[in-house]
C-alpha cells in the first residue's frame, strides 16, 4: 500500500510542482479537510472557502447526507458500465428529470464532457430533425465563453492561452459577441445553425452578467428561426445564482440544458445533459457514451445533493446572501479606490479591481485575504470572485463581510 504521509504545505507544494503538470496557478494553500463553508489547511489554519471548488460545492463541504449516500451505495456497486442494467439509474434518471422538468437525461461525468455532447446532440438534430446539408452544421457561441478545455470546446474560445498551439480546430463553430441581440439576430441568418451555446451569466469570464433582457430575447430569436437555444448552467446551475437555474430568471426553458459540478455537490465528477424527446431521441444505441456516465455511485450521490437543495432551501439562501453581499461591497467601493465595480447574481458574485490585468493586486488581495482567513481567487488579472457554499449563514456571511472590509482598507500595494 502506498504510504500517504502527514505533510507540510511547502512539501505539498513541492510535490506538484516536481511530480505533476504546471496546469493550474493555485493560491499557495495546502487542504486536507472541509466540513460546510469551512476548508483547514494541513497546518491547521481554518478558512472560510469563497471559491467553493467553481461553484461545485454549494451543498458545503462533505454535507453528511451526500456523504452518507456515497458510503452506501460504494459498499454495494459503483460501477456496471452501460453494458449492463443498474437498480440506480432510472431511480436517478426520474428524479433529475422531474427535478428540472424535461422528457429525458444523458448521464455524463465532467463539465466539458456534457458541453460537448451537447453540440453533438444539436448537431445530430440538426441534420435529422431540421434538415441542415449534411456536415454544414453550425453551433452559434459568445465570445468570452468558458466551456471547458476539450479540443472541440476550445475550438470555441477566444483566450489565446487556451487555444494557442492547440490547433487545428474544430471546424462548425461561429463566435459572436455576448450580450449583443443583433449580432445574434445577424448570426441566425444562416440555415445551417443547429444551436445556440451560451452561458446565462459567464462565470470564467469574471462573473459577467447580461442585460436582463438578453437571454429572453435570444431565446426567442432561436425559437423563430428553428434553432436549438442550450444553456451551459455547469456554474450557474444548482441554485448558485439564486434560482434553481439561472434561466429561471427568465421563465424561459432551454431546449438543451447542461448541469454538472454541483449536480454532485462536488462529491464526484456528475454531469447531465438533459433536453426534451424531440432532442435526444437522435441519440441512439452507439452514438454516444461513457464508462464512467450513469455509474450507480454517482447516481445515488446525485439524488442526495440535489435533495439538499431542495431540503435546505439554497436558492433563496443564495438569493437573500447574494443582496447582502452585493450590498456591502458597494458600500466598501465607496471607502477605497480599490473596487470600481462589484456585479453578481446570488452567491455567484466579482470585484473589478482598480488596476490592469496584467497586474498583480487582485492575487496580492488573495493573499492578504487568505492571511486573514479567507480564500478567494482572481478569474482574470483584476477580477476577483466571490463565491461561497450556500449552506452560509447570515452570522458567517456578516463575518466575511468584516474580513473582506479590513483586507481591502488594510492594503497596502
Ligand atoms: C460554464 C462552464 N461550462 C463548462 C465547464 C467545464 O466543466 P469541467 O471543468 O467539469 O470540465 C465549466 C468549468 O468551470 C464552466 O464554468
Amino acid at each position: 500500500m502506498v504510504e500517504i504521509e502527514q505533510i507540510s504545505s511547502r512539501d505539498a507544494i513541492a510535490l506538484e510542482d516536481k511530480y505533476g503538470a504546471h496546469n493550474y496557478h493555485p493560491l499557495p494553500v495546502v487542504l486536507n479537510r472541509g466540513e460546510g463553508v469551512y476548508v483547514w489547511d494541513v497546518e491547521g489554519k481554518k478558512y472560510y472557502d469563497f471559491l467553493s471548488a467553481y461553484s461545485a460545492v454549494n451543498q458545503g463541504h462533505c454535507h453528511p447526507k451526500i456523504i452518507n449516500a456515497l458510503k452506501e451505495q460504494a459498499e454495494s456497486l459503483t460501477l456496471t458500465s452501460r453494458a449492463f442494467y443498474n437498480d440506480k439509474l432510472g431511480q436517478y434518471e426520474k428524479y433529475v428529470t422531474r427535478y428540472f422538468g424535461f422528457d429525458k437525461v444523458l448521464p455524463m461525468n465532467t463539465g466539458a464532457e456534457a458541453v460537448e455532447t451537447a453540440m453533438k446532440i444539436a448537431r445530430k438534430w440538426g441534420y435529422e430533425k431540421k434538415g441542415i446539408p449534411s456536415n454544414q452544421a453550425k453551433i452559434i457561441v459568445c465570445e468570452n465563453n468558458f466551456h471547458g478545455r476539450t479540443i472541440t470546446i476550445i475550438s470555441a474560445s477566444n483566450d489565446p492561452v487556451a487555444t494557442e498551439n492547440f490547433g487545428p480546430f474544430t471546424p462548425g463553430i461561429v463566435s459572436i459577441k455576448y450580450n449583443n441581440i443583433e449580432a445574434l439576430r445577424e448570426a441566425l441568418k444562416d440555415n445551417n445553425v443547429a444551436a445556440f451555446l451560451v452561458e446565462p451569466i459567464q462565470g470564467e469570464a469574471g462573473v459577467f452578467v447580461p442585460e436582463d433582457t438578453y437571454i429572453k430575447e435570444a431565446y426567442q430569436l432561436c425559437k423563430d428561426k428553428n434553432v436549438l437555444f442550450v444553456a451551459d448552467e455547469v456554474q450557474t446551475g444548482i441554485a448558485r445564482t439564486g434560482k434553481l437555474l439561472a434561466v429561471n430568471y427568465f421563465k424561459i426553458k432551454p431546449d438543451i440544458l447542461i448541469l454538472g459540478k454541483a449536480i454532485s455537490g462536488g462529491v464526484l465528477p456528475v454531469s447531465a445533459v438533459l433536453a426534451d424527446n424531440e432532442v435526444m431521441e437522435v441519440i441512439k444505441p452507439g452514438t454516444h457514451g461513457s464508462t464512467f456516465g450513469g455509474n450507480p455511485l454517482a447516481c445515488a450521490v446525485a439524488m442526495a445533493a440535489l435533495e439538499v437543495v431542495k431540503d435546505e432551501n439554497l436558492a433563496e439562501n443564495a438569493d437573500k446572501l447574494g443582496k447582502l453581499f452585493r450590498a456591502s461591497m458597494e458600500e466598501l467601493k465607496k471607502d477605497t479606490e480599490l473596487v470600481i465595480k462589484v456585479r453578481g447574481k446570488g452567491l455567484l458574485n466579482a470585484i473589478v479591481i482598480n488596476d490592469s490585468e496584467e497586474s498583480s493586486t487582485a492575487w496580492d488581495l488573495c493573499m492578504a485575504l487568505k492571511v486573514n482567513g479567507l480564500l478567494a481567487k482572481p478569474t482574470h488579472g483584476n477580477i476577483i470572485r466571490f463565491a461561497p457554499p450556500l449552506v452560509m449563514n447570515i452570522e458567517q456571511m456578516k463575518d466575511c463581510i468584516s474580513i473582506i472590509k479590513n483586507t481591502f482598507l488594510n492594503f497596502k500595494k
